[in-house]
């Protein structure tokens, strides 16, 4: 069997010194080349800390992050990254933000005098793809919360990364708006396959989109279960009504409730 694309191995990540927060404690976790995971699991488990630790915006402090065969040792261009808070840049345009990946990531960036046009073109098709058609002019901070949020997913995905970490991409977005989202994930990676790891509250979000969702401990976090989700795709919404889907849905929460009430009774005097 062909080694995973990505290899999470043993790690642990404590802030800010040894007196510090032990974020993530023997985190070991592997996923295919073009498969997709969701990761849940209670608030302040580590999943961010471990988003970073993949894209290699910090190192962890015990254990090792493998991607493509090689240890992740600084800043991954291969990975397309979509924050739970949008970090759009303020002095460049909602179209300018998009395309930053292109000007920064090989082959683009060679290519990008060349191919401007097109690559522009594929820009705005993302941006009108995900509702922001007309805004590809305006500054970041003339848009919405959820608008910011758009953009950056369309920045994430602008330079077809091979693998997508995509943390909590649409948490400020209003329902129906997330749900059109979901399918717009769905049809990029039905025609991509890139690996991706997508961090979500939303246990029906991470149920209708994944292969596989996996389930985080309370921190320190390390993933305690895994639950692998049958339906073929494409996926579409009528699914998420059916009583399977529903089942599924309802165990995942009950073994997060279950992870919540483990730290509840460890924290009692
Ligand atoms: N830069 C930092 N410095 C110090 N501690 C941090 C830092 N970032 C996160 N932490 C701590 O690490 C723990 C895990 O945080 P993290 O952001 O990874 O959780 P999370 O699972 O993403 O939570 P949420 O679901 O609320 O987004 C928390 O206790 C948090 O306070
Ligand atoms: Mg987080």
């Amino acid at each position: 069997m062909a080694a995973p694309f990505l290899q999470i191995d043993g790690v642990a990540m404590r802030y800010g010194g040894v007196e510090g927060t032990l974020a993530l404690s023997g985190t070991s976790l592997d996923v295919a080349e073009g498969e997709f995971v969701a990761v849940v699991g209670p608030s302040g488990c580590g999943k961010s800390t471990l988003m970073r630790l993949v894209t290699g915006l910090w190192p962890p402090t015990e254990g090792t992050v493998i991607v493509d065969g090689r240890e992740v040792a600084g800043p991954l261009s291969i990975a397309g990254m979509a924050f739970q808070n949008p970090t759009l840049l303020p002095w460049r345009s909602i179209l300018d933000n998009v395309m930053l990946p292109l000007e920064v990531v090989q082959p683009h960036r060679r290519e990008l005098r060349a191919k401007r046009g097109s690559y522009e073109r594929h820009a705005r098709a993302l941006l009108r793809l995900v509702g922001l058609e007309g805004f590809e002019a305006k500054f970041p901070w003339q848009l919405s919360g959820g608008m910011q949020q758009r953009a950056s997913l369309c920045r994430a995905l602008v330079h077809d990364p091979r693998l997508l970490m995509l943390d909590e991409p649409f948490g400020a977005l209003d329902v129906f708006t997330r749900e059109d989202l979901w399918d717009v994930l769905q049809d990029v990676w039905l025609a991509k396959k890139p690996t991706v790891v997508l961090v979500t509250h939303d246990l029906k979000e991470a149920v209708y989109l994944s292969d596989r969702v996996l389930i985080m401990s309370a921190r320190p976090g390390r993933i305690i279960a895994e639950r692998r989700v049958p339906y073929p795709r494409p996926r579409r919404l009528d699914l998420t009504y059916e009583a399977g889907f529903q089942a599924i849905v309802h165990e995942l929460r009950d073994r997060i409730s279950d992870a919540r009430r483990a730290v509840e009774a460890s924290d009692a005097p």
